[in-house]
């Protein structure tokens, strides 16, 4: 008998788009996303430059506007930041453990209209809400200035329970602040909010990818980086020590961020920890090359973004926060591109 040669030819799995839809491995839908929302005080809504089709929403009508066209695509999850105006910033960062800031209002806006429709996750940092733009307090030692964890911590904790208090299904501490889970969970079981979960950014990085996000909230420090508290990007299996200590302390999810330039610890955390919830932050400097360069005319906007945001679920990724994901849910409705 002829020896057939090749004797698999795995293009007959790629002849034709039914067969591919048949045997892909991987699936997105606009049920993975979480999308960014970033509120403040008032006045119009405003655009972030390096971040187009983001905004900065007044607590009002346009938000509600814009929660209810992301339900209509199927987005319903959301995260919020808080910005505000420089005069109302300080060096505790009391405007985001405020009962009356942006931020509870904002949970108390949404979640009086859409309730259960929606889930709310808020995060939980100081660098939105301190005039010197750090993640917690500054203090001074040694002539070097540091960052002060234990004193930090406990600030998250009391902002945790003022967005509990407002309605936010899950908080989001993303300091990077030792203990910052064991410190939240604690106050949210002292204060009755057991029900309450803990996504927890894990494995941060200390990333120029961040850098539309700092413009976008006014959050960039005003001295020094943040590489004291936030992970060194050379490192992949440290994040397992973060995650690990964050699962003990009480983290419902885990997060890696950035998620483009980190797949590879995207697959490590799932991997070792295969039956928790993973999130991926799809961050803001990833979302702003994509839209220079489309906006160039250099890659097409859509195949990149669907191909960068499977790609991140093919690593490992339960959930993705990203800000194309209203653009996103409406591509994928359209149809895939693979
Ligand atoms: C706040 C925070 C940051 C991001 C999310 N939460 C910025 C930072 O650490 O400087 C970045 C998100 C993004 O770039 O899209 N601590």
């Amino acid at each position: 008998m002829r020896v057939q040669f090749p004797t698999t030819r795995p293009r007959r799995l790629r002849a034709s788009k039914i067969i591919r839809d048949a045997v892909a491995e991987t699936q997105i839908d606009a049920g993975d996303f979480i999308y960014p929302l970033f509120v403040k005080p008032g006045g119009e809504r405003e655009p972030i430059g390096p971040m187009p089709g983001i905004y900065r929403w007044p607590v009002g009508r346009e938000l509600i506007n814009h929660v209810e066209e992301a339900l209509s695509l199927g987005i319903n999850k959301f995260i919020l930041f808080g910005v505000l105006p420089d005069e109302l910033k300080n060096p505790e960062g009391t405007g985001g453990y405020d009962p009356e800031g942006v931020v509870p209002r904002a949970i108390r806006l949404i979640k009086e209209i859409f309730g259960d429709r929606v889930l709310v996750f808020a995060d939980v940092c100081l660098c939105e809400y301190t005039d010197h733009g750090h993640c917690g307090v500054v203090k001074e030692k040694r002539d070097r200035w540091y960052v002060d964890n234990d004193e930090t911590i406990k600030l998250y904790a009391k902002e945790a329970v003022v967005y509990a208090e407002a309605g936010a299904d899950f908080v989001a501490p993303s300091g990077m602040m030792d203990g910052q889970v064991r410190e939240i969970r604690r106050a949210l079981d002292a204060h009755g909010f057991e029900e309450v979960g803990i996504m927890a950014y894990s494995a941060k990085y200390a990333s120029a990818f961040y850098g539309p996000f700092r413009v976008a909230a006014a959050s960039a420090p005003k001295f020094g980086d943040r590489r004291t508290y936030q992970m060194d990007p050379r490192n992949a299996y440290e994040a397992l020590k973060e995650v690990a200590m964050d699962l003990e302390e009480g983290a419902d999810i885990v997060m890696v961020k950035p998620a483009l330039a980190y797949l590879d610890v995207i697959r490590l955390v799932k991997q070792h920890f295969p039956w928790v919830p993973l999130a991926a932050y799809n961050v803001s400097g990833e979302y702003s090359l994509v839209k220079a360069a489309a906006t160039a005319g250099y890659v097409d906007e859509r195949t990149i973004t669907l191909e960068i945001l499977t790609a991140i679920k093919r690593a490992g990724a339960d959930l993705i926060l990203t800000y194309h994901a209203l653009e996103a849910a409406k591509w994928i409705k359209e149809g895939l591109p693979f």
